[in-house]
């Protein structure tokens, strides 16, 4: 078998890890600084499909790479170098199916990103719900001195991540900004200080979630992620959708119910 440029054969390149109600992906690809290889996204689609057969456990996903240096580096260029247009079409078709399987994943994803998020990596975790860095962490798209564009969804999410001006002077400098510059645009919703504490606040974000409505949360997501750069119109009859699904559930009845008996509800997930 040969080993793919920058994989450590032993290790598959993506695992996953459980912690109660936190499920942990772990790109493992540190050599490459875990660039995304036709594999590797594969194995990333897979673990969230994996993962949705037991969405009932798990009320929130960490999105992480290994080895300290970059969330994902991009795109595997190796992979790229030798792709006919049709190829290139069917491997940016690969990586946008790695993010409807995490926008359709029905409990939040954070991209815990220490490092450098580039290119692809960037789009990744722009498809993530959230973005939480480590101060030392960078982001860009750097696909143009390639003599590419972002090929991930990083022309469709970026400008709504952080508004079309600042996304299109990104895409066409391909200059990297620093964890600082990119929460003041919107892009990372928290900063830490180091990995620890990334990864602590992550968790308890999806505890707090978890203490919520998870059939709720789950529809909350689902329209935000389904409205998301419809026109107005479009957009609240997907809200209306969402929120009469609500009163289809044990847990609206339950939340409600709750309230007006001045008690703490025991949401059941239905
Ligand atoms: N693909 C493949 N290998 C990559 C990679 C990538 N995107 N990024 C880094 N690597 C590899 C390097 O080739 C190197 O491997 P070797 O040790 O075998 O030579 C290893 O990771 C370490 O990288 P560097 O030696 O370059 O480390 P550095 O600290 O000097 O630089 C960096 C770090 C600035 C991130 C630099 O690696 C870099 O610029 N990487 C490419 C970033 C990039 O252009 N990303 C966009 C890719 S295209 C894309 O993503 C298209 C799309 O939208 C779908």
């Amino acid at each position: 078998m040969t080993e793919e440029h920058g994989t450590d054969e032993h290790r598959p390149p993506v695992r996953i890890e459980r912690d109660g109600v936190v499920a942990t992906v772990v790109i493992d690809r540190p050599k490459a600084l875990n660039a995304l290889s036709p594999d590797v996204l594969r194995a990333v689609a897979d673990a969230f499909d994996a993962l949705r057969a037991e969405a009932d456990a798990v009320r929130g996903v960490i999105v992480v790479g290994e080895g300290g240096r970059a969330f994902v580096a991009g795109a595997d260029i190796r992979s790229l170098s030798t792709l006919t247009p049709e190829e290139g079409a069917e491997s940016a078709r690969l990586g946008h199916r790695v993010a409807a399987a995490i926008e359709g994943f029905p409990a939040p994803v954070i991209a815990c990103v220490d490092g450098f998020a580039l290119g692809g990596g960037l789009e990744l975790a722009l498809a993530c719900d959230l973005i939480y860095a480590t101060e030392s962490s960078s982001f860009g798209q750097p696909e143009v001195r390639l003599g590419l564009i972002p090929g991930f969804g990083g022309t469709v999410r970026l400008p709504r991540a952080v508004g079309l001006p600042l996304a299109k002077e990104l895409i066409f400098t391909g200059r990297r900004i620093d964890a600082a510059t990119a929460e003041a645009a919107g892009l990372v919703a928290r900063r830490f200080p180091d990995r620890d504490a990334l990864l602590a606040g992550a968790r308890a974000t999806i505890d707090e979630v978890a203490e919520n409505a998870w059939t709720a949360v789950a529809l909350a997501k689902r329209v935000l992620v389904e409205a998301a750069g419809t026109p107005t119109a479009t957009a609240t009859d997907l809200e209306v959708a969402g929120f009469a699904d609500a009163f289809r559930t044990e847990d609206m009845r339950e939340g409600v119910a709750a309230f007006i008996e001045k008690r703490e509800p025991e949401f059941s997930g239905h």
